[in-house]
């Protein structure tokens, strides 16, 4: 195989995309797909292909976590370290993997079976402690099915069997969406039609976009990736005398540690976010979709994709759909690494075929987004409801939720409860009804220190402030977020030092580098809650890092440094004491954290 066998392919690609340069990305894929890694040769060939200079296509390999350029082990394992992991066990899976090994995070076997690799967040936080061998994920890993991992992941590919993913608890009760995950191999194009599918999609068509935008503004549904912004009022912002074509693109990097309710929608019931795409599309005057979803994502983005050749083989894509004279063509893209990009302008950055940093707003992406034309970016979750609202009417989805957010979320529970899973709820539920009544109360009756409601950027709840409505509104009240509704669960063994230090540690991993205060900040957070951990902290050290903190936040071109600050100044404003008790004593680990790890 060379790298000239693979041009057809490489055509092909490249003809998906409204720009060249935006081929980039997949370009890479094909090329580590078919050699293993991409060659200082594969970059001149990529930058040739699309007409733009290598030095360019080496910064954008350089960027994303996913692209190796050098040759690597016959199979890869990555291994989560982040939050949620590591409060099941992580570390623990990580010290066993290295001694069974004999390799470290980043180095291959001496045979070159197998790769190592230390990851954040995979968005798999329900199956914790979790890895990812070549395509898929693993978990929860104990004793057994760690020995089984090993042998599997010291095995050929070719040769061996494949190791199953697991099938983990999901309710599957919710109104909106969830009804339709009961089938862990997806709901697909007859069964999703059997169950009243497209029929919103044929209502919309005709009706006036005016008629649409009103209908969902009605419904009070909220931007659900986590900035809770009214859907309807950001599709009325796309001007209607720009000559320019319009885009819809569908956020599916979801990579907020604790979420991981995108891969259910992507994996179970694809077309119920293509109906939705369908109908913000035609809202907008798009005829062109981009999903881009997060590389790890193998799977979903494989079930994805079927899903739209599907929608394509009985005219739900493509021209004319069901006789109605709109074209909708829609794209599947993949990113390669990088939890930045789940910002909407880092995203289009990326999707244009570039590094993923974030760009300055105004301009507003709905009037100057990809390829600087109007542009909406929707996440999955978000346009998956839409569907039910054309459906069963605005009134009813409103409902379902508080006075200013319609509907229902799904929930993402992590940390130490009873049943970790995904949890289809009212907006206003609570955070303790969530953790008792749906997630099965804390593991082994313990009490709960602190709660994260929504992801690992939101500032950190304590006990006793648990009885919040989980809407966007009431969650901001309270002081912290519900974000991507990632409630992440902490017992009273935990440390509350040493999940600080995770979440730094993935903030340091994950800043893109573009503004100072981030990239500098989010490294030394993560030196100075490195040096504490290791029992060489100061009691300075506190003071320091809340200065620093209100350094990072409000100062950058995005807010992954406010993000990167909320947790900082939460933890240790209100476990202030513990981190005193931990810098005095320099004690490492909690006795009663030591006796859970595996
Ligand atoms: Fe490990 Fe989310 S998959 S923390």
């Amino acid at each position: 195989m060379n790298l000239e066998a693979l041009e057809p392919q490489a055509r092909d690609i490249i003809r998906r995309y409204d720009q060249r340069r935006a081929a980039v990305l997949p370009l890479l894929w094909l090329v580590q797909e078919n050699f293993g890694y991409v060659s200082s040769e594969a970059e001149f060939w990529v930058g040739r292909l699309v007409g733009i200079a290598v030095s360019h296509v080496r910064e954008v390999v350089s960027f994303y976590t996913m692209y190796r350029t050098q040759p690597a082990g016959r199979r890869e394992l990555r291994v989560c370290t982040s939050l949620p992991c590591v409060l099941r066990g992580a570390e623990g899976v990580l010290g066993r993997l290295k001694q069974r090994l004999s390799i470290g995070p980043g180095e291959t076997t001496p045979g070159g079976e197998l790769t190592l690799t230390e990851v954040e967040c995979l968005c798999a936080c329900e199956i914790a402690p979790m890895a990812q061998l070549d395509e898929q994920f693993v978990g929860p890993l104990d004793g057994a099915s760690l020995e089984a991992l090993v042998r599997e992941a010291l095995r050929d590919p070719k040769a061996s069997g494949q190791i199953q993913e697991p099938q983990p608890f999901i309710d599957t009760s919710g109104p909106v969406l969830s009804t339709r995950f009961k089938d862990p191999e997806g709901t697909w194009l007859d069964a999703y039609v059997a169950d009243q599918g497209y029929v919103a999609a044929k209502k919309a068509l005709s009706m006036t976009p005016a008629q649409i935008i009103d209908e969902v503004l009605r419904a009070n549904l909220r931007g659900l990736g986590g900035a809770g912004f009214p859907t309807g009022r950001k599709w009325s912002f796309i001007p209607k005398d720009n000559p320019k074509p319009k885009y819809l693109v569908v956020n599916a990097d979801e990579g907020e540690p604790g979420t991981f309710k995108d891969r259910y929608i992507l994996e179970r019931d694809p077309h119920a976010l293509l109906e939705g795409m369908l109908i913000a599309a035609y809202t907008i005057g798009s005829h062109k979709a981009y999903v881009y979803i997060r590389g790890e994502y193998f799977r979903p983005a494989k079930r994805f994709q079927r899903a739209v050749d599907e929608a394509y083989a009985r005219g739900w894509l493509g021209k004319n759909i069901q006789g109605s004279g709109f074209d909708l063509d829609v794209v599947v893209h993949r990113g390669a690494g990088a939890y930045i990009c789940g910002e909407e302008t880092a995203l289009l950055s990326s999707l244009e075929g570039g590094k993923g940093f974030p760009k300055l707003k105004p301009p507003f992406p709905a009037i100057s987004g990809l390829f600087q034309c109007p542009t909406i970016v929707n996440n999955v979750e978000t346009l998956a409801c839409v569907p039910f609202i054309l459906r069963e009417g605005a009134e009813r989805f409103a409902a379902l939720g508080t006075p200013k957010q319609g509907g229902t979320r799904l929930f993402s529970v992590s940390g130490h409860v009873n049943r970790p899973g995904l949890y289809e709820a009212p907006v206003g539920v609570t955070l303790r009804e969530m953790i008792d009544k749906h997630a099965g109360g804390v593991r082994g009756g313990r009490r709960i220190k602190a709660v994260i409601p929504g992801g690992i950027s939101a500032k950190v709840l304590t006990a006793d402030e648990i009885d919040v409505k989980m809407d966007f509104d009431s969650l901001m009240a309270a002081g912290t977020m519900a974000g991507s509704a990632g409630v992440i669960v902490m017992d009273d063994t935990t440390s509350m030092v040493e999940a600080l230090q995770s979440a730094v540690k993935f903030f340091a991993h994950e800043s893109c580098g573009q503004c100072s205060p981030c990239r500098e900040g989010t490294g030394w957070v993560n030196r100075i809650m490195h040096r504490i951990v290791e029992g060489q902290g100061r009691l300075q050290d506190l003071d320091d890092l809340l200065g620093i903190a209100r350094a990072m936040e409000g100062k950058t071109i995005c807010v992954f440094a406010d993000a990167a600050a909320w947790p900082i100044q939460s933890y240790i404003t209100k476990f202030r004491a513990e981190f005193e008790e931990f810098i005095r004593t320099g004690r490492r680990v909690p006795q009663e954290v030591a006796e859970c790890r595996p």
